[in-house]
């Protein structure tokens, strides 16, 4: 039998099998799975990118679920190569260090530390620890003086944690809930680790901001869930935790930032955000048929866009190559005959290629050489940024193009 990848048939949640397909996006390669030339005459292995909405609880999810040493296997994402994602998790320590601990002995717990960017700035502040599956980037956070096991989190990880180094005062996991099949086993462990009074804090990108001005990108075969507050407060009832407060965050399009606890006040922001999301229609399986028309509409405008250019002769190199872009190249079947090539920050990405259209990843510089006539934004999430930093591209006459809407910047 075929271990790669397994059909879900329950909702992660609630355990429903009440559940409708509204997207399917095809067989796709993994959007990490960047290649070396070498690998470029190989067969790739490709796998269902279905996205199906829980008529029960509302969660957004994938059901079929690839293996997790395939899908994180040679993994190249560093929190450290998107300096708007430095800033913001320096911002995020100070908000922890402020308000969450109280001496230096207090200890904070990071599942999918990465590189160790955020848990750089609480040291000193507490005793920090990271959990990371991946070897590399647990010795790139380990260089920095970051305490890391390298692991995945679960139950039986957490139990380890707790007698070995003591409850954790803060639980933190940024953009990994979303990664996890198994999410009442991570509740499980978060009870288990967490002290009486923690918190676990938790970022994970929104399904509103999916389904409104968020690009359908965001949707590979390692972002299992695609959360709406009202899916994730369904989670803490059923598993015996309780979010406390909740806000909306500018990070990756729009994410949730979620404060949970073993007991506690409720604030008021937890309410008004469920009440919100019920008004954006979140609940309702006809805005995700929706979005899956829209889906379709945005993929005929660039792609005209694109040709209309390629007819004349003008040169487009991709802005970034985040996991996300590789969901847009493939579903819109742009290749090396569009792209000449992407430039990204990540060292562990350039010199390699990207899964399914096989286009270069290059050093930013190679656009400093020669700039192109346009750069496809395709780490959009970052565009202000992004912009900000390149004012010399667009003041020699270069031009952006954002991949979800198609219009020229
Ligand atoms: P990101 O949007 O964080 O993620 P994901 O892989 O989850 O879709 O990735 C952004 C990518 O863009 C990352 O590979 C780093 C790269 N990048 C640049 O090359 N230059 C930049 O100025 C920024 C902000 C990011």
């Amino acid at each position: 039998m075929d271990k790669t990848i397994i059909k879900n048939k329950n909702c992660r949640i609630c355990s429903s099998q009440d559940m409708t397909l509204f997207l399917s996006l095809g067989e796709m390669p993994l959007a990490n799975a960047f290649l070396a030339k070498k690998e470029l005459t190989k067969p790739e292995p490709a796998f269902p990118l279905d996205v199906y909405f829980c008529k029960n609880c509302s969660l957004v999810q994938l059901c079929d679920i690839v293996d997790p040493k395939i899908l994180f296997k040679n993994y190249t994402y560093l929190t450290s190569a998107s300096r708007p994602l430095v800033k913001h998790f320096v911002d995020l320590s100070k908000e922890v260090a402020d308000n969450f601990l109280q001496s230096a002995s207090d200890l904070v717990v990071e599942i999918g530390s990465n590189d160790g960017v955020l848990l750089g700035g609480l040291k000193g502040h507490g005793q920090v620890l990271g959990i990371e599956p991946d070897e590399k980037i647990a010795d790139l956070a380990r260089n920095r003086g970051i305490r890391t096991l390298t692991n995945f989190f679960t139950s039986s990880l957490a139990e380890k944690v707790a007698k070995e180094f003591d409850k954790a005062n803060v639980i933190l996991a940024n953009n990994v809930v979303a990664h996890i099949n198994d999410l009442k086993d991570v509740f499980d462990g978060i009870k288990v680790l967490l002290a009486d009074d923690g918190v676990f804090i938790f970022e994970v990108h929104w399904v509103g901001n999916l389904i409104g001005d968020g690009g359908f990108d965001q949707i590979y075969h390692e972002h299992l869930s695609y959360f709406s507050l009202n899916a994730l407060n369904k989670a803490a009832d059923l598993w015996g935790l309780k979010i406390v407060d909740v806000k909306k965050i500018p990070i990756h399009g729009q994410s949730l930032r979620v404060y949970m606890k073993k007991t506690g006040e409720v604030l008021n922001s937890v309410e008004q955000l469920l009440e919100e999301e019920g008004e954006l229609g979140l609940l309702k399986e006809s805005t995700y048929h929706d979005f899956a028309q829209k889906v379709k509409r945005s993929k005929d405008s660039l792609v005209s866009l694109l040709m209309g250019l390629k007819e004349q002769n003008k040169t487009i190199v991709g802005y970034g190559a985040p996991a996300k872009g590789n969901t847009l190249l493939n579903y819109y079947a742009i290749d090396g005959e569009v792209l000449d090539c992407i430039i990204d920050t990540t060292p562990f990405k350039q010199g390699l290629y990207t899964p399914g259209t096989h286009i270069p990843v290059l050093a930013p510089e190679v656009i400093k050489k020669q700039p192109p006539d346009y750069l496809l934004l395709l780490a959009w999430n970052y565009a202000e940024q992004i912009i900000e930093k390149e004012k010399w591209y667009l003041e020699s006459g270069g031009k952006f193009i954002h991949p979800l809407n198609a219009v020229i910047l």
